[in-house]
């Protein structure tokens, strides 16, 4: 199967899983509960989930599946071969309390390769989609970057852990970003932020997330001609694509000064 027959189906997934996502905030009566003691989930992404994992089976049968509620096995990360990498509600926090950066994300990498992605954003009507090596596009038309060179001017997305402990070593960032740049937004999904990127309507963003979160809007970022890396060296092993710790993607000139800036506040140079 081509790579764009590939991508339209996962398409049309997405954009199911779309209704199926506004439809259940109609009805409004979801069931609410805690993983991991504090990830808020709904019942609404576990059957998002389901929907997808039994649409690509049957459109690609036999093709390994990580997602984030039903099969979230990173081992799968390392090994050979086709995966789909599904996140089926980005932004659970803003679904559950009726905001509308919400958006499924459908990845398929091979052997530690993203080759597609789409993001889809029901409550926004934007669906974002890369090949690799083809570019991106919002609703079908081409997407670029940011070409900010300053980080005076630039708009900053970011995002925070569940996990409350986690979040304060973060404030030193927040504190030297908001220092040295025009701003810093978090609107509650990773996979649009990156998305934001690619549009040019963030300059950069940054954060930790799983593969589930980031693995389709990274493939996005860079088509639009983003620049993505690391702030730390990613370990052995890991396919480094698929690698979600201390991401950071921005328009290409601001790359290196916001890195610098993001290792300066972990050790504690706030001035
Ligand atoms: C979360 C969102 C959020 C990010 C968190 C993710 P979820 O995903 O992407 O923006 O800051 O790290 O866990 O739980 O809504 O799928
Ligand atoms: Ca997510
Ligand atoms: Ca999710």
């Amino acid at each position: 199967m081509t790579p764009e027959r590939r991508l339209a189906i996962a398409i049309e997934i997405a954009q199911e899983a779309g209704e199926r996502i506004k439809q259940a905030r109609q009805n409004a009566d979801f069931k609410q509960s805690y993983k991991y003691g504090s990830e808020l989930v709904t019942e609404v992404d576990v059957a998002i989930d389901e929907y997808i994992a039994s649409a690509l089976e049957e459109a690609f049968p036999g093709e390994a599946r990580l997602t984030e509620e039903l099969s979230p096995d990173r081992d799968m990360l390392n090994q050979e071969g086709p995966l789909w990498i599904v996140d089926p509600i980005d932004g659970t926090v803003n679904f559950a309390h009726g905001q509308h950066h919400v958006a499924v994300s459908i990845a398929w990498a091979e052997n530690g390769k993203t080759r597609l992605g789409v993001v889809h954003a029901p409550f926004l009507d934007e669906t974002f989609t890369a090949l690799r090596g083809e570019g991106a596009n919002m609703n079908g038309q081409p997407i670029t970057a940011s070409k900010a060179k300053r980080l005076e001017e630039a708009l900053v997305g970011t995002g925070f852990p569940y996990d409350r402990d986690a979040r304060l070593p973060l404030l030193r960032r927040l504190q030297l970003i908001l220092e040295h740049c025009r701003d810093i937004r978090r609107n509650g999904a990773a996979a649009l932020d990156l998305c934001a990127v690619a549009c040019g309507r963030l300059d950069a963003y940054y954060e930790s997330t799983s593969p589930w979160d980031f693995a389709a809007g990274l493939l996005i970022a860079r088509e639009a001609g983003a620049k993505a890396g690391h702030i730390y060296r990613c370990p052995d092993g890991i396919p480094p694509e698929l690698y979600g710790e201390n991401l950071l993607v921005s328009a290409p000139d601001l790359h290196a000064e916001i890195k610098q800036l993001i290792e300066r506040a972990d050790s504690g140079q706030l001035h």
